[in-house]
């Protein structure tokens, strides 16, 4: 059965000191949680101190990006291979932040997450809609262009294990969420390019999250929605209360 994803995206905030206390007293909050997939996304300097923090438990620990080449003189750049090899399962890659601030687009989205399946990790791929172009209707045209070019190439395999965030931009951080019924249209409409482009097994197998402005108020009517496999949390996952009400919130059993 295809459990819930909840991955807290810890953003620039936390240094190895915070991070390790959070997952520590995170980790007993959580151990008897068996029915989500939980995740931490923590800054590169916190990623394997982490890792081992969460070492035994349910918690399963992403970066926040990477380089699609495996080693090479590109200062600055952390590749697949080494956060792997520091602990981490998954991996975001086109976060609207990076696609804003440092030029991201389909196609370095669409090398990093080959580059992340190539290394054993799963890309969790960010997608959505800016304010501007949701009000000039564009919102599935965003979207099916961001499918289509950012996950370019992948195998009916790797398709079924990935993570595929839709955060429209609008969302993130201001504390204005899409409504529940602003997230299934959204999300019914991916589902419906992903059977249409990968398959019917393929899309039904792989998570498709919401992500912006979630938090424990809203997290029941967001996570109930059909099509919605989980949330990818921002600001509400930096407290550990609050995003254990948000994991908790996210068990089947209580939805
Ligand atoms: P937010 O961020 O929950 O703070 O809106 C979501 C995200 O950026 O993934």
């Amino acid at each position: 059965m295809k459990l819930p994803f909840i991955c807290g995206n810890w953003k620039m905030y936390k240094t190895v000191a915070d991070a390790v206390k959070y997952v520590k007293e995170f980790r007993s909050l959580v151990k008897d949680i068996t029915d989500v997939e939980i995740v931490l996304a923590p800054t590169f300097t916190a990623l394997h101190a982490a890792f081992e923090a969460a070492r035994n438990s349910n918690i399963a620990i992403s970066a926040q990006d990477l380089y699609w080449e495996r080693e090479g003189a590109f200062t600055g750049e952390v590749s697949a291979a080494m956060i792997r090899e520091a602990g981490a399962e998954y991996v975001i890659v086109g976060h609207s932040e990076r696609r804003t601030f440092f030029g991201e687009t389909d196609t370095s989205v669409n090398r990093k997450a080959l580059a992340a399946y190539a290394a054993g990790l799963t890309p969790i791929v960010c997608i959505g809609e800016t304010l501007d172009q949701r009000e000039r209707s564009e919102t599935f045209d965003v979207l099916d262009r961001q499918i289509k070019a950012g996950l370019d190439g992948l195998t009916t395999e790797q398709m079924g294990l990935l993570v595929l965030a839709y955060e429209p931009v609008w969302a993130i951080g201001t504390g204005r969420n899409a409504t529940p019924a602003q997230a299934a249209e959204a999300h019914a409409h991916i589902r419906q390019r992903l059977r249409q482009w990968f398959g019917a097994e393929a899309a039904a197998q792989c998570h498709v999250i919401y992500g912006g402005s979630v938090k424990p108020d809203n997290i029941r009517d967001l996570v109930t929605q059909p099509d919605v496999d989980g949330a990818l949390v921002g600001g509400a996952s930096l407290d550990l209360r609050g995003f254990f009400e948000i994991v908790s919130r996210s068990r089947p059993a209580a939805v």
